[in-house]
């Protein structure tokens, strides 16, 4: 009696035991990666789409660090966390800018070989920009979150009451938006929304109607703005100015701001990047549910309408501890799966060809029809590893002119006299 007493209380500590044991195990392996994302790049999103990551992967916990609401002052951030090689952070969204100055600093761990075998075929099955802009001297620097590009927003219901059609032209855009803001003779209403504060979007500000205009920052073999079409750029937006058209304070406006005026009901036409869509339509607070058209920017009559490229990358810190873990879940972030998922949930645009085809990201983004050709033809910004001096440079100069502190002349001067050196 006594000794199967003995011998049942042995099982019950030894399977005890072998529970804490276990448990222990499992508290071995339970990781925690964090990831970086600017607050623009729907943290939310990413935490809803994580979380699926971690059920299906019971020993990884991800948390989700939020960045500044711009490009470039997330990277400033980021220049000071990395330049300490900080553990801290696994995976980074960077902008699609951003990859050779990673791979110059050495920030990003080459992706090569953890993929393996599998290189070539993981790579082959995204938009070829994207393919493109993460592959730096043959080296995979980061896998693609989503793909990015500008359009035009215009506000559907406005347009259609004073019979004026979506845009084919800049020209026509400034003489329609002239008739509806007359019409309506609403002191809150602006025509139309670029960024034009010392920000990223600017840099694009700059290049659309310059590419637009049959020019290009390097011509020749040379980089050169003072030219004709970086003149005629510079004088659309001082058209619309003179027009009425943008509202005086341009030199200020941020990408999100542009967003808000709209989704308030005060913005006829903005130029912005595919997150908006989804804010428009869902927003709580939004005024313009189901009132928002989204069409290719225009061109100048008789020329090519251009857009930049954007998007978003994931780039494993060369300074993590759990590289493996990371690119695992970098993996997964960069899938066709994922890709959807932000298609539905945030207008975030695939960069998986065939996602756009998907009926359930139609419905939520009927536009998305007409995206795919948009996002193949989409320019890209100079490629540098001192790409951030580039934006700069223009940035600031753009603004300076918006802001009425330089004239077209010096700031295109200004510019031309820096540009070749950080775009050598
Ligand atoms: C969007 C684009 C990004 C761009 C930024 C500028 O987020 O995806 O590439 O640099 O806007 O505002």
């Amino acid at each position: 009696m006594a000794n199967r007493r003995i011998a049942s209380r042995l099982v019950g500590t030894v399977s005890a035991l072998a529970v804490a044991l276990a448990a222990g195990a499992a508290l071995a392996q339970q990781t925690t990666l964090r990831i970086f994302t600017g607050g623009q790049q729907r943290p939310d999103v990413m935490r809803q789409i994580v979380d699926v990551y971690q059920q299906r992967n019971p020993g990884v916990k991800v948390e989700i660090e939020v960045g500044g609401a711009t490009s470039e002052q997330q990277q400033q951030y980021l220049n000071t966390v990395l330049s300490a090689k900080d553990t801290a952070l696994d995976v980074v969204l960077i902008d699609v800018i951003r990859p050779a100055q990673w791979a110059t600093q050495g920030w990003a761990e080459p992706l090569d070989g953890y993929l393996g075998a599998e290189r070539d075929a993981v790579m082959a099955r995204y938009l070829p920009a994207y393919r493109e802009a993460n592959v730096v001297d043959g080296k995979v620097m980061a896998l693609p979150y989503f793909a990015d590009a500008q359009f035009l927003y215009y506000r559907k219901d406005l347009l259609a009451k004073h019979g004026v059609e979506p845009p084919a032209n800049w020209e026509a855009l400034i003489e329609g938006a002239r008739k509806v803001l007359a019409a309506e003779g609403n002191a809150n209403l602006a025509g139309f929304q670029t960024a034009g504060a010392p920000i990223e979007g600017t840099v694009c500000t700059f290049l659309v109607p310059l590419w637009g205009a049959g020019g290009a920052l390097v011509e020749g073999g040379r980089v050169n703005v003072a030219t004709p079409a970086a003149q005629r750029a510079l004088k659309l937006w001082s058209d619309m100015r003179a027009a009425n058209v943008t509202p005086p304070n341009l030199a200020e406006i941020v990408t999100d701001r542009i967003r808000l005026n709209l989704q308030a009901g005060n913005l006829l036409y903005a130029m912005n990047w595919g997150y908006v869509w989804n804010r428009v339509e869902n927003d709580a607070d939004s005024q313009v549910k189901g009132r928002i058209g989204v069409v290719p920017l225009p061109g100048f009559v008789g020329g090519q309408p251009a857009t930049c490229i954007g998007g978003w990358q994931l780039a494993v810190s060369a300074f993590s501890k759990s590289k493996e873990e990371a690119v695992k879940l970098v993996r997964f972030l960069s899938s066709p799966e994922v890709s959807k998922m932000q298609a539905i949930f945030a207008s975030h645009l695939p960069v998986f060809p065939e996602v756009y085809d998907d009926a359930e990201v139609l419905k939520a983004n009927p536009w998305f029809k007409d995206a795919l050709p948009v996002v193949k033809t989409a320019r890209s910004r100079p490629v540098s590893p001192r790409y951030p001096e580039v934006s700069d440079i223009i940035r600031t100069n753009v603004n300076a002119f918006l802001a009425g502190t330089k004239t077209a002349e010096q700031a295109l001067g200004d510019m031309n006299g820096r540009l070749p050196r950080a775009m050598r």
